[in-house]
Parts: C-alpha cells; structure tokens; sequence
C-alpha cells in the first residue's frame, strides 16, 4: 500500500523554535524515492524550511531529488551498544565524581561544545552555526538540572574540569538501559587516557544500579569517539544514513 506522504511527516516543534525555522522528520525510513518525494512535497505544504530523513545506511536517494530538494547527506549515525558480561573489574576512581544537580559551569558548557564539533548540525553550515552551537550549551544545561540525564560525570585534576560525561537512563522492553548523551575530554587533556577512564566510570555507575546495558550515539567520521568505544568493550550495533533537505520552499 503506498504511504500517504502526510503520515510520514511530523512537524518538530523544539528544533522549529531552536534554529527560528518550521523543521520536520519524515518518519518512514524505508520510503522508494517517489514516496520520498510525495513527503518532501507534504513538508513544502507546511512551509518547513528544514527536513530530516533518517533511512538505511546504504540508501541513496535520486541525484535529482537531492537537487531538487537541497538534500545532502548529514551524518552517517553510528550506534554503539554495551551488554555486561558480569566479568568487568572496575575499580573506583578517585578523580571522576558526580557533578551536583543545578546549574553547568562555564568548562562543562565548552565541553559540551566540543562534543557537538564533528555534529551533523555543525557540519552542514546551512544550518546557523551559532544555533547550533547553543544546542550543545542547551544539552548539558538541561543534562546538570536532571532534564536530560540522570547524571553528569566529570573528571577532575588539580581542580580542572577536564572531561564529562552524561547519562540517562531508559525504560526498554521493562529493562533498564543507559545512554551516554555527551561525552567529551578537553582539547589539552586528551589521548591521556580520561576518555576511557569516563567510559569506565559510566559503566561503573550503571552496575552500581544494576543495569546492565548502555548506548551511545556517534558520527562514524569521529574516529576517537569510535575507537574509544570499542576500546570500553561497546560494539557497532548500527549505522544510519541521516539526510538533510534544506530551504526548498523558497524554489
Ligand atoms: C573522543 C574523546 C572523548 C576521547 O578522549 P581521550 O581522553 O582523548 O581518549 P583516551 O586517551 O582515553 O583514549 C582511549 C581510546 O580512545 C581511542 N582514541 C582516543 N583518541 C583517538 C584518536 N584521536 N584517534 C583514534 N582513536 C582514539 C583509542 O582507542 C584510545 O585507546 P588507546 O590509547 O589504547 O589506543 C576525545 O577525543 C574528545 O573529547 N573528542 C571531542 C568530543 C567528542 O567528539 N565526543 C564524542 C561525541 S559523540
């Protein structure tokens, strides 16, 4: 049965007030490029100037189409997941701690910009840049003050922030899973081994809670973030193809 290309649209009401613009997602990812079309032309119905399309990793839509419609492609959305073997040995460590529920400070917001550089956000300069640069700023506000996440982690020495990381917990099928929102070590600090001590600290908290589980979201061209999962024993569970269609309704 063909889609009706209305029901494969939703309007996005944070991002449209985030970057000042009406912003959907095509929600079917397996649409052929004619039902591909038939969306993009519902998006144009409600004016949105911005379009996301999550689809297959290995789907690639109509040159023409991308033409017509100021499509590229936006990230290669990588998943990385964690399953528990009951045989990890992860001793505390004395220089990562909570960060207090409240407000962030200025490091952990420069931090929280620093996960967001290799974004597909920032890296498509259709979208503006300093928007979506405050996203970052936004997520680990809303991380500190409990919205986003249950916890921030941050590593300290000599009483420098120089790494965070977030956590939330999910309800999943009735199993609890984590999910590593933001991570990030300062540009000074990095290939010291904080990354994976951070890792570890994550994994720690969450067996403290007794879950099991965790996942994280990259981009497949940040080869650190990659590289630092597998090396905390997370494995690829998933790439995706996310595709932007940018500014057609003037046309
Ligand atoms: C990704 C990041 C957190 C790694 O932190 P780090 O403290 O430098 O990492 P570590 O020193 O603990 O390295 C641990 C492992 O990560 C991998 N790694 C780290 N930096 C790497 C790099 N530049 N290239 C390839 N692998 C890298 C390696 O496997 C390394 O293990 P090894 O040294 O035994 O080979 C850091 O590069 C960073 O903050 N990047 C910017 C923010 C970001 O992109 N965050 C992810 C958002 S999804």
């Amino acid at each position: 049965m063909p889609t009706d290309p209305h029901h494969a649209l939703r309007m996005l009401d944070w991002d449209s007030r985030h970057f000042g613009c009406p912003v959907a997602s095509i929600t079917d990812a397996n649409l052929d490029d004619i039902a591909l079309v038939g969306a993009l032309e519902a998006a144009r119905l409600q004016e949105a100037r911005i379009v996301y399309w999550h689809a297959p990793a290995s789907r690639q839509p109509d040159p023409q189409i991308l033409e017509r419609y100021g499509g590229q492609l936006g990230d290669h959305k990588t998943t990385y997941s964690w399953q528990a073997t009951g045989a990890e040995n992860l001793p505390a460590d004395a220089d990562i701690g909570e960060w207090p529920r409240g407000p962030a400070s200025a490091e952990l917001r420069e931090l929280a910009r620093e996960a967001g550089t290799l974004s597909r956000f920032r890296r498509d300069e259709r979208f503006p840049q300093d928007r979506s640069i405050t996203l970052y700023e936004i997520w680990i506000e809303r991380s500190c003050r409990g919205e986003m996440a249950d916890a921030v982690l941050v590593a300290k020495a000599e009483g420098t922030i120089l790494g965070m990381a977030t956590i939330a917990i999910r309800e999943e099928h009735a199993a609890r899973t984590g999910q590593i929102g933001l991570i990030a070590v300062a540009q000074s600090a990095r290939g010291q081994g904080w990354g994976l001590r951070l890792m570890h600290a994550v994994q720690r908290w969450l067996l403290e809670r007794e879950i099991q589980a965790c996942t994280v979201i990259t981009q497949r061209v940040n080869t650190a973030a990659c590289q630092l999962y597998q090396r905390a024993g997370f494995a690829l569970a998933k790439v995706e193809s996310v595709w932007h269609f940018v500014g057609f309704v003037k046309r």
